[in-house]
């Protein structure tokens, strides 16, 4: 059984399978376009994308814009989500009982896109998606394959933030995966 995009929306909207559904403020689902090849995927929402309940809206979002630009894409050509779609409190990891009750709204969201690259931003959702024991700083920007997707991962923009110097690392990988959709 496939799940529409609203029906998804719904079902996050009332969705009390972790703690994390009576403290959020607003839930984030999913944005962007629903016919992207690149998916991204990041680990949680922010303080601001839980007021707001878009993710990357917050100072994380500006430099993914940037990025994003630098490189010749838009927000508006990608999809980009988070595993858990609620906010942790005061910004912690999530919690793995946390990430195994939210993962199937991804694999429904997965599902229903149809990824040919999926882009994975942080050591979080690296390790949740690509492998357990994903190392960030040896292998990002690195690509393995699955089915009929391509997959890597960057750091989170959020380190770019602690710091810049990050910056240029994160928009070569940033324009590699531009590079890999010119040629799909
Ligand atoms: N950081 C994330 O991991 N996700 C967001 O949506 C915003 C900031």
């Amino acid at each position: 059984m496939q799940y529409t995009w609203t029906e998804i929306e719904q079902h996050i909207e009332a969705c009390t399978r972790c703690p994390l559904g009576q403290t959020r403020k607003r839930p984030v689902m999913g944005r962007g376009n629903h016919q992207a090849q690149i998916m991204l995927i990041a680990e949680a929402p922010g303080g601001q994308e839980d007021q707001q309940g878009i993710p990357f809206v917050g100072s994380s979002g500006e430099i993914l814009d940037r990025l994003l630009h630098d490189c010749g894409l838009t927000r508006e050509e990608i999809y980009i989500t988070n595993i858990l779609k609620c906010h942790p409190p005061g910004n912690r990891d999530p919690k793995e009982e946390e990430k195994e009750a939210c993962i199937p709204y991804l694999k429904c969201e997965t599902l229903l896109l149809k990824p040919k690259i999926i882009v994975c931003l942080g050591r979080v959702a690296a390790q949740r998606i690509i492998l357990p024991d994903f190392k960030i700083t040896r292998q990002h920007g690195t690509w393995i394959y699955r089915k009929n997707c391509a997959l890597t991962a960057t750091y989170h923009p959020s380190a770019i933030l602690r710091d810049p110097s990050k910056y240029e690392v994160v928009k070569r990988d940033f324009c590699e995966i531009a590079q890999k959709q010119a040629g799909l």
